[in-house]
């Protein structure tokens, strides 16, 4: 149903999967069943989302094979530290009833706290431990990725970072393609901001999709894996058709030119929230 990516630990993940942000932790079993059940195979959670057990009883739910799921969490900000993170991922399996995930991150480099490498170094060891499969970061900019890999000499597989159209992280993606780190879009349908945009219309009209699988598949043909959410079933379908029409170099092209470098969320080098 999906493409796979490879990572640089050898092992893969699926090019496109759903996130599970602000889904109410009420819902989250049955969201992520429901996701699972139409197709999806890489579901991303984290600590602070507050949801980890629907995640993990999503999954049980789905009846799927537990190793036919790639699953991502995250280290929280006010879990950073070497100690601190080891028991943060140690809580996150509990919540999730799992024994390992697929994929952790460090959520965001907090570089005013000074511990993100201390944090890695946890990430590290949880790895040789067996307790997460892959290894990587999120929202982390070309300083903290150099630090991170010049100090340990281990490259993280991937980094989530927020891209989409107004958002295209260009300089970071080179950065990300020369060290084989996998790129992962936050918020790929960037609050639905450049729906309107003139390339996004024209290729929604020759293709006959929607704007948000136009931007959808254009993360796809930049080589990013991609996590959008919806909580509705009709939402969830929908982002799964991706992978049965492209877009043109032209249409491409339109839309690297709607790059405005506006953020959704967060600038990483200041964000700090605990
Ligand atoms: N690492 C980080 O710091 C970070 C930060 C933010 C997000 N994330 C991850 O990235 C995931 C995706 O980001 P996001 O949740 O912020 O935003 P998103 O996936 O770009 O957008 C979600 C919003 O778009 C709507 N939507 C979904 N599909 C749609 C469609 N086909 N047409 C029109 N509207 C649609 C959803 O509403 P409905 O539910 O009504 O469909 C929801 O309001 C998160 O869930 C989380 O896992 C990570």
């Amino acid at each position: 149903m999906t493409q796979m990516l490879s990572l640089s630990d050898g092992r893969q993940i699926p090019q496109l999967g759903f996130g599970l942000w602000q889904v109410p932790a009420s819902s989250t079993a049955e969201t992520t069943a429901t996701a699972l059940r139409l197709g999806y195979r890489l579901v991303d959670g984290a600590a602070i989302y507050g949801n980890e057990e629907g995640q993990g009883e999503g999954i049980r739910r789905s009846g799927l094979p537990r190793e036919d799921i790639f699953v991502t969490t995250k280290v929280w900000n006010s879990d950073q530290g070497f100690d601190k993170a080891l028991r943060a991922a140690e809580s996150s399996l509990k919540r999730l009833r799992l024994t390992h995930v697929d994929l952790l991150l460090v959520h965001w480099p907090c570089p005013s706290k000074d511990l993100y490498l201390e944090t890695w170094r946890a990430l590290i060891r949880l790895k040789e431990d067996g307790k997460a499969l892959s290894i990587g970061v999120s929202n982390f900019q070309e300083p903290h990725l150099e630090r991170i890999i010049g100090e340990t000499g281990v490259t993280p597989v991937l980094n989530q970072v927020e891209i989409n159209p107004r958002l295209q992280q260009s300089a970071l993606r080179a950065f990300h393609a020369r060290h084989g780190i996998v790129t992962q879009s936050w918020t790929p349908l960037g609050q639905g901001l450049s729906f309107d945009a003139a390339p996004v219309q024209a290729a929604a009209r020759r293709t006959g999709r929607t704007p948000a699988q136009v931007v959808l598949r254009w993360h796809i043909q930049i080589g990013a894996s991609v996590i959008p959410r919806s909580t509705r079933e009709a939402g969830l379908l929908e982002n799964l058709a991706l992978f049965d029409f492209s877009l043109t170099e032209g249409e491409m092209a339109a839309i690297a030119s709607l790059d405005t470098g506006e953020r959704c969320g967060p600038d990483p080098a200041r964000f700090e929230m605990s």
